[in-house]
């Protein structure tokens, strides 16, 4: 069970990075627009300053063969350093090779089961099911997550189910339950995870329990 962060602010990275509880990071072209960052510095940086497992760079192309090439100069930066394709099938083709490269691989924006078979059968590292964004179109993210996670045990698939799009505390407990190895979370619902009012109004009691006891 691990914990990724789903951010490419380096700052909040950082900052979390310090509780010991992270164990990678996962970009992707929407969050490197918003934090106005190079991202291949981006990326380049994060595998200098920290000691993740594993850190997701999102690659484009038109085809394998440019996905691939995109892929080049991110995976000289370090062996953590994980291509990030999407379920597509030029990037299920990309994935194959690479991943027969031995170049670790997230397949991104899946939607469905089949299309876990599929990446599975590329031998992806990871597998990122959206669960927040099936739920804006009425879907299921959490049986999503229950689906590939029961088809993989059940065929011992070796690649990991990264789940994404978690955007509430409420889902991620729920995914690691049903089959995720791995949720990647927004730094706000990273930091809600630690929150609940009884242990807030707990702590209050005996703070004051302590004072008395103390002097
Ligand atoms: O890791 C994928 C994630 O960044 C997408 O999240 O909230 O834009 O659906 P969201």
């Amino acid at each position: 069970m691990q914990i990724f962060l789903d951010t490419a602010n380096y700052h909040e990275i950082a900052e979390r990075y310090a509780t010991g509880l992270v164990s990678g990071i996962t970009t992707n072209p929407t969050l490197v627009r918003k934090s106005g960052v190079d991202y291949f510095d981006f990326i380049r940086t994060l595998s200098r300053d920290f000691a993740f497992e594993s850190i997701s760079a999102e690659v484009d192309g038109k085809n394998a063969d440019e996905m691939i090439e995109n892929a080049q100069q991110y995976i000289k930066i370090g062996s953590e350093v994980t291509i990030k394709l999407p379920l597509t099938k030029e990037g299920l083709i990309a994935c194959k090779i690479l991943s027969d490269e031995g170049v670790k691989t997230n397949v991104t924006l899946c939607f469905s089961a089949a299309q876990a078979v599929m990446t599975a059968l590329a031998g992806a590292t990871y597998i990122s099911p959206f669960v927040g964004r099936m739920n804006d179109n009425s879907f299921s993210g959490v049986e999503l997550v229950r689906a590939i996670g029961g088809l993989y045990s059940a065929k011992r698939v070796e690649t990991k189910v990264l789940a994404a799009s978690l955007r509430d505390v409420h889902h991620v407990s729920r995914c690691l339950l049903y089959g995720a190895d791995v949720v990647t979370l927004p730094t706000a619902v990273f930091d809600k995870m630690y929150n609940h009012v009884l242990t807030d109004a707990g702590l209050a009691i005996f703070e004051k329990d302590f004072k008395e006891i103390n002097g």
